[in-house]
């Protein structure tokens, strides 16, 4: 059987699978990778004084990671620089904070020849291998300049920009046309694969080639949509887990009979924390006979603190929350519980089941798991409600939520209002449709989907016959 070799800039595989980990691509992998045989390579997160490509080889939970350090001006010009300062922002439609530093650009094409360096003598001829992300872009087309033929699948777990945005970094085409040394490419979204084919027919003079395929550069490749999704059972076993309950317990004593809503973010301005907060002042400014009834637990970890847009975002959110709490709590109530640390994934269970309400309300969002695991941790008999922004990836499949334009804190508001009235009939039907929708999307299928796709790419050779799986048929 043929090994997965599955790279990412993060790898977070967690020793033990109850503990979480800030960040989607580490959770979904993580769940996706414990029942394949490969290995799991990236970055270690540690720095060194000179690049070596030494291999740090552990086992966690049953997976195989192969990590390897980064020089500190790597970190620098790659991680914080092209990825986080570039194209996160570039990607989420924020160009007034994209940086555009031409050492960043230097630093992202010279770190990901290092890593295929570092990867291409550990290939077999028979292994498949799947990158991941905005980090790794050009890394396909570095390791074929090294010689490797075999299946190279990209998934992008951000949005991809309209193109209007995208021609404004420089080179454009060039990372655009790195992108067709892969095999396959998977989009979370129908709409991000929309805007990545207009990119290419409208700027590349590409041409659509039949059952999913792509033209342009001289290549064709193969585009799709697998939209990511959690491990559905293990979520379940986490809220069932005694952490899991007694995290439920102690959530539902400290409630004291107010509603509870949650939200659940790494500390980003593309989560639209601020819009949220916002609105939910919004909402105790109109409804002041519903105040104190209702109290919003917000766990917001921080992330990537070397850069300076996530201190400015960090600063606001710290003043918000504090003015917010100052202006209307009451001697026995918060309006407001934020807090800057993170859970593991079973204390997340127990959280989630506690509340009556959770925000994802993102500005723009490639999927977002944490709304998939709000609804999985529901009590069918007494669901609790899922507020979901419509720019969240997310909201292509999950349309029984209740959708709000996060921009408009007066919608935010309504939202809040209707979804702590809603009746249970109601609420029952929406979760039911909506867990119908994560298990649809569980975490293995979207795993099983792309890596057929990835084989089938194999088998055909050249491409000329549809695939298994969500292929875009346009
Ligand atoms: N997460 C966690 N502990 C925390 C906060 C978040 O384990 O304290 C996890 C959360 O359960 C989810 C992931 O981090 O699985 C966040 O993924 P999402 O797709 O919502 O957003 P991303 O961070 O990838 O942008
Ligand atoms: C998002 C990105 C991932 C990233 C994660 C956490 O989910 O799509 O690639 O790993 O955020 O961010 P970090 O910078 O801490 O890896």
């Amino acid at each position: 059987m043929s090994r997965l070799i599955v790279v990412s800039n993060r790898v977070s595989a967690p020793v033990d699978p109850a503990a979480g980990s800030a960040g989607g691509l580490a959770m979904a992998l993580s769940a996706a990778l414990r029942k394949y045989d490969g290995l799991w390579f990236g970055w270690s997160g540690e720095t060194t004084e000179q690049f070596t490509g030494e291999l740090k080889y552990e086992d966690r939970a049953g997976v195989t990671v192969a990590l390897v350090d980064l020089e500190a001006q790597d970190v620098e010009e790659y991680y914080n620089g092209y990825a986080n300062k570039t194209l996160w922002p570039l990607f989420h439609h924020r160009v007034d904070l994209t940086a555009y530093e031409r050492s960043y650009g230097e630093g992202y094409e010279r770190v990901n020849r290092r890593f295929a360096e570092v990867l291409a003598p550990l290939i077999q001829p028979d292994d498949i291998i799947w990158i991941h992300d905005y980090h790794l872009i050009p890394m396909a087309r570095d390791l074929r300049r090294l010689g490797v033929k075999n299946r190279i699948g990209f998934f992008l777990h951000t949005p991809w920009p309209v193109r209007q945005l995208l021609v404004t970094l420089p080179h454009h085409r060039r990372l655009v046309e790195s992108l067709f040394a892969y095999d396959l490419i998977g989009f979370q979204t129908q709409e991000w694969l929309d805007l990545f084919r207009d990119y290419v027919i409208s700027e590349a003079r590409g041409e659509l080639a039949g059952y999913g395929g792509l033209e342009a550069f001289d290549r064709r490749v193969r585009v799709g949509v697998f939209p990511i999704g959690i491990d559905v059972q293990g979520f379940i076993d986490a809220r069932n887990s005694p952490q899991g309950a007694r995290t439920y317990d102690r959530m539902a004593a400290s409630s004291a009979f107010r509603s509870m809503m949650v939200g659940v973010d790494r500390l980003d301005y593309s989560k639209g924390l601020e819009e949220r907060m916002l609105g939910y002042e919004q909402f105790l400014h109109d409804n002041a006979e519903m105040r104190g009834d209702v109290f919003l637990v917000q766990v917001t970890p921080i992330s990537r603190d070397d850069v300076d847009t996530y201190q400015d975002i960090r600063a606001r959110l710290d003043a918000l929350a504090g003015r917010i709490n100052g202006e209307y709590a009451d001697m026995d109530w918060q309006p407001i519980r934020y807090l800057n640390r993170s859970y593991r994934r079973d204390q997340l269970a127990g959280i989630y089941r506690a509340a009556r309400v959770c925000l994802v309300t993102p500005l723009r969002d490639g999927m977002n798991l944490v709304a998939k695991e709000f609804v999985a941790a529901q009590n069918p008999e007494d669901p609790g409600v899922l507020i979901l922004s419509r720019f969240a990836g997310a909201a292509e499949q999950m349309c029984e939520a209740l959708l709000v334009n996060p921009f408009s804190r007066e919608e935010l508001s309504d939202a809040i209002k209707k979804a702590l009235t809603m009746p249970l009939a109601e609420r029952v039907r929406k979760w039911q449709a909506l867990m119908q929708v994560v298990r649809d999307t569980d975490v293995s299928i979207w795993r099983d989907t792309y890596v057929d796709a990835l084989k089938g790419v194999e088998i055909i050779g050249d491409g000329d016959a549809p695939f298994h799986g969500h292929a875009d048929a346009a």
